[in-house]
């Protein structure tokens, strides 16, 4: 039995949200192929997930013991570690993700939990897992080098030691002309052909 933590990253109401359209379809699929999984789902706006503080560094970069798993500013570290799968769902914003998401980043990247110093530098601790990340975007990005969205989260969590990362996209959706519900029904088959395999 796998562990899925399905991240979800919009401030937009439920049901308006492109992005969640496709990701809600990924993971209806998933559920459907992985019965016994278990799925957790954050939704970083109803977590309210602030920004690091000041009294949280040493926390985040001191050693861990036994006591740390309950600590409150590690609780989204452990729960990232404890899972198998990841599903991240976010829109581009301004050429990244939205700043919630880089916040909790913050939270997860952490020092004997996500990944540790040896002499040869930094190792990832999150090794055999899989992701798979999907975005929504007004223009289209793939593949130059203003996908700083993809290209972040797939650098942060290849640092984690995570190397096994889909990204599944929907763009040109805010480009008149476009046929923006043909463009989201394609990434919706694609999610949905992912996650048979995922
Ligand atoms: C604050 C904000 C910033 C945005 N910045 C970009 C951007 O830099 N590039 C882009 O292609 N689209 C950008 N967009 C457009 C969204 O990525 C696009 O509308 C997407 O479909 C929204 O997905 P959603 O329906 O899940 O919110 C931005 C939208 C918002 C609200």
């Amino acid at each position: 039995m796998s562990k899925v933590l399905y991240i979800k990253a919009n401030v937009k109401p439920e049901g308006q949200s492109r992005t969640f359209k496709i990701s809600d379809n990924f993971i209806d699929e998933y559920k459907k192929n992985n019965l016994d999984d278990e799925i957790i789902t954050l939704d970083l706006y109803k977590e309210d997930i602030d920004f690091l503080r000041s009294k949280d560094l040493d926390t985040v970069f001191g050693p861990k013991n036994d006591e740390s798993k309950t600590h409150p500013t590690l609780k989204y570290a452990y729960q990232f570690a404890e899972a198998d799968k990841y599903v991240i769902a976010a829109p581009m914003w301004n050429l990244s993700i939205p700043a919630i998401l880089k916040a909790y980043v913050d939270y997860i990247s952490v020092v004997g939990i996500s990944f540790k110093y040896t002499q040869e530098g930094a190792v990832g601790l999150l090794e055999n897992k899989k992701a798979v990340y999907i975005a929504a975007r007004g223009g289209s990005y793939t593949e130059t080098p203003y996908e700083l969205d993809g290209i972040y989260l797939r650098s942060i969590l290849g640092f984690f030691g995570i190397k096994d990362i889909t990204t599944i996209s929907a763009e040109k959706l805010d480009v008149q002309g476009e046929n923006v519900d043909k463009i989201i029904e394609e990434a919706i088959n694609r999610a949905k052909e992912t996650a048979k395999s995922f």
